[in-house]
């Protein structure tokens, strides 16, 4: 299915994880995808190639969000390449993870940056370009630290919760101009991000998720790239200011489940 051919999307920390498998959903469906990436200009290169094959093309960009005149820098990039804008995904993360008692300035102020700052500004550029472009859509890529309390996650859960609440704000304001917003949230995926977080105890932390989601499974990061993509499309035309969660329905679970008969 090729709808989003013609279409333009950049997604931030696009070289791995969750941005990488959104790449690829959205080339397969025949956009040209920016891959905004930090550090790896090789691994944003051949994420590139694949792209190629995939069938939309892609264009490597370099991005530290956190850093306004990188910002200024990429999307003047990608406005003289592309010329415009359909698709815009907020999907950089990065934080010191620690108990709130031992947080220091700099840990907040740094994942505020990523996360709210390149957000917030993100979109203001993001939305010039998509001026005129029909189901023109923007998607910020949340977290369940946001709406449960997590062990160290505390700095990133409050960026989180911001952006999911700036997502709402803007997709107030930018609804009359045609461009949606909306948040993909989930609680976990395979990535880097989790294997070091969880260190020696992912195998444990992966049996543990498993056991307490309904679906008796792990999300993917290609199932969260398909709700990306889902925002994204045409048959979300009128879907606003809405978060979807991707989990499996593990929220859902008891706090005290071993004190309940079990169900299987
Ligand atoms: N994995 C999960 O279980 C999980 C759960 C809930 C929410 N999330 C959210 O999903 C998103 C993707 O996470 P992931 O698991 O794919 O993480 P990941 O594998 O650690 O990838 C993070 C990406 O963000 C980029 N990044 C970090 N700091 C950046 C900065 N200052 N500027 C630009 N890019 C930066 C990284 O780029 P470099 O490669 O250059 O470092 C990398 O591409 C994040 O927003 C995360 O909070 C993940």
């Amino acid at each position: 299915m090729q709808d989003l051919a013609g279409k333009y999307a950049f997604i931030t920390g696009a070289s791995r994880g969750i941005g990488r498998a959104a790449a690829l959903a959205l080339a397969a469906r025949g956009a040209s995808v920016a891959i905004g990436y930090r550090k790896e200009a090789d691994t944003a290169q051949a994420l590139v190639a694949e792209l190629d094959k995939a069938g939309g093309g892609g264009l490597p960009v370099r991005l530290d969000v956190a850093d306004p005149e990188q910002r200024e820098a990429a999307f003047d990039r990608v406005a003289e390449r592309f010329g415009a804008l359909d698709v815009f995904v907020a999907n950089a993360a990065a934080t010191a993870f620690k108990p709130l008692l031992e947080v220091k300035p700099h840990h907040v102020q740094k994942t505020f940056a990523i996360t709210v700052d390149g957000f917030l500004f993100g979109v203001q550029r993001a939305a010039r370009l998509m001026e005129g472009r029909a189901g023109a859509s923007i998607v910020a890529v949340s977290g369940y630290d946001c709406v449960r309390t997590v062990p160290r996650h505390g700095v990133l859960g409050a960026a989180k919760a911001a952006m999911e609440m700036l997502a709402r704000q803007y997709a107030f304001e930018l609804g009359p101009r045609g461009i949606r917003v909306n948040c993909v949230n989930f609680v976990y995926a395979d990535t880097d991000s989790t294997r070091f977080f969880a260190g020696q105890g992912h195998d444990a932390l992966q049996d543990d998720m498993r056991a307490l989601t309904p679906l008796r499974g792990l999300a993917s990061a290609d199932d969260v790239a398909a709700a990306i993509s889902y925002l994204c499309s045409d048959g979300a035309r009128f879907v606003n200011g809405q978060t979807i969660m991707v989990d499996g329905g593990v929220l859902l679970t008891s706090p005290a489940p071993a004190h309940l008969p079990p169900i299987d």
